[in-house]
């Protein structure tokens, strides 16, 4: 009677780590080709698909590559932020009214699985989409990995919790990168994925008036900025007028994001505090200033996101 039950223990036990095992190699597969066979033409078909959606209105790429990054922040890249049901990650506050391009996703897929059912994960699809947004922005291409499995759970909380606020400072924006496994470095890189699309006054608005309980503005916020942001979002307003993250160029995938951060003129606070002076940054010089110089030099957030 002891011998069977030690032994169905070992097994459960060796069971365990074989799924461990393979979980871990299922994270070291993936690779460029995986549907080399299985979809020869995925790649062209995601692009045709997002050449439409851009025809149509060109700050798709800006939500599609988003939809990427907030996918990829809960549960790793799962493609969960699809996900309806009661845990919808779509209700999360950074999704809440603002997370778009569904529809886009929608027919993606279904042109995808015209042509080969069944074979392609929707992870990758937000991924290769991603790739796609950036390229037709006139931005950097990288070579897509492939062979991410769909998540079958939505986590709401986990999207609360792990999303960066546009009111962060850069400690909580760098431990947010960190709990992903991404560094001070990718935080810089990716954060120029704010050169295309848009935010709404509700996002920055905080910094327009009585900044902090200053009763002014943000002061690392340029001067003609505010009074034009002012104009746009009065406190009155309804919080969801939107304007540009990039001042200098909406929908080109450029530089201007980190040229912006050097003249004061980064949209959200969360952008700014990677540049600007605050009390973080005086207690860790050493840090901050390489964060800057690695803000200066950077090259446009060409960085894929894992
Ligand atoms: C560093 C921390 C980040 C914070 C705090 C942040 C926050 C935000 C906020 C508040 C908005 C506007 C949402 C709205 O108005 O409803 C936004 C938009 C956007 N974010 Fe971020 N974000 C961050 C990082 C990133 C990263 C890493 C990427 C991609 C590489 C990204 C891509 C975008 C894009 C493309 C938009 C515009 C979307 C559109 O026009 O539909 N963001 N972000
Ligand atoms: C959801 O995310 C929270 C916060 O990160 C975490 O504590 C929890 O374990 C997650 N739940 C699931 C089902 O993954
Ligand atoms: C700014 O906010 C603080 C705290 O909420 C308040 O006491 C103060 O009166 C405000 N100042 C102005 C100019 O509105
Ligand atoms: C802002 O937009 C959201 C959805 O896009 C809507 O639910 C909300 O009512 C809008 N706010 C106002 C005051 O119109
Ligand atoms: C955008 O930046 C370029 C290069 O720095 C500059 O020449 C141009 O005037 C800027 N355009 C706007 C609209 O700010």
């Amino acid at each position: 009677m002891e011998k069977p039950k030690f032994m169905s223990k070992c097994l459960v036990l060796v069971a365990l780590l074989i799924a461990c095992l393979i979980i871990n190699n299922v994270e070291s597969q993936l690779t460029t080709d995986y549907y080399a066979n299985t979809c020869p033409n995925l790649f062209w078909i995601v692009r045709r698909q997002m050449f439409n959606a851009l025809m149509n209105e060109m700050r798709m790429a800006a939500s599609l590559l988003r939809l990427h990054f907030h996918d990829c922040f809960v549960n790793g890249c799962d493609g969960s932020i699809l996900l309806d049901g009661s845990d919808s990650e779509k209700f999360a506050f950074p999704n809440l009214n603002s997370a778009r391009g569904f529809d886009v996703v929608d027919s993606i897929k279904t042109a995808i699985e015209s042509q080969c059912t069944g074979v392609v994960s929707c992870a990758d699809i937000l991924a290769i989409a991603a790739r796609e947004a950036v390229l037709l922005s006139g931005g950097p291409a990288w070579q897509v990995l492939l062979g991410r499995r769909d998540g079958l759970v939505a986590n709401r909380t986990g999207a609360n919790l792990g999303l960066p606020s546009p009111l962060d400072d850069v400690d909580q924006i760098i431990a947010k990168f960190a709990a992903v496994g991404l560094s001070i470095t990718d935080v810089v890189s990716l954060s120029g994925g704010h050169t295309i699309g848009l935010a709404r006054c509700t996002v920055f608005s905080s910094r327009l008036s009585n900044f902090s309980s200053t009763g002014s503005p943000d002061p690392t916020l340029d001067a003609s900025m505010v009074t034009s942001l002012q104009n746009l979002c009065p406190t009155s307003g309804d919080g969801n007028a939107t304007t540009s993250l990039d001042v200098n160029s909406t929908y080109r995938f450029d530089n201007h994001y980190f040229d912006n951060l050097l003249n004061n003129k980064g949209l959200l606070f969360s952008d700014q505090v990677l540049f600007s002076g605050n009390p973080t940054r005086r207690r860790r010089p050493n840090r901050l200033s390489r964060l800057t110089v690695k803000i200066v030099h950077s090259s446009s957030g060409a960085s894929p996101i894992p």
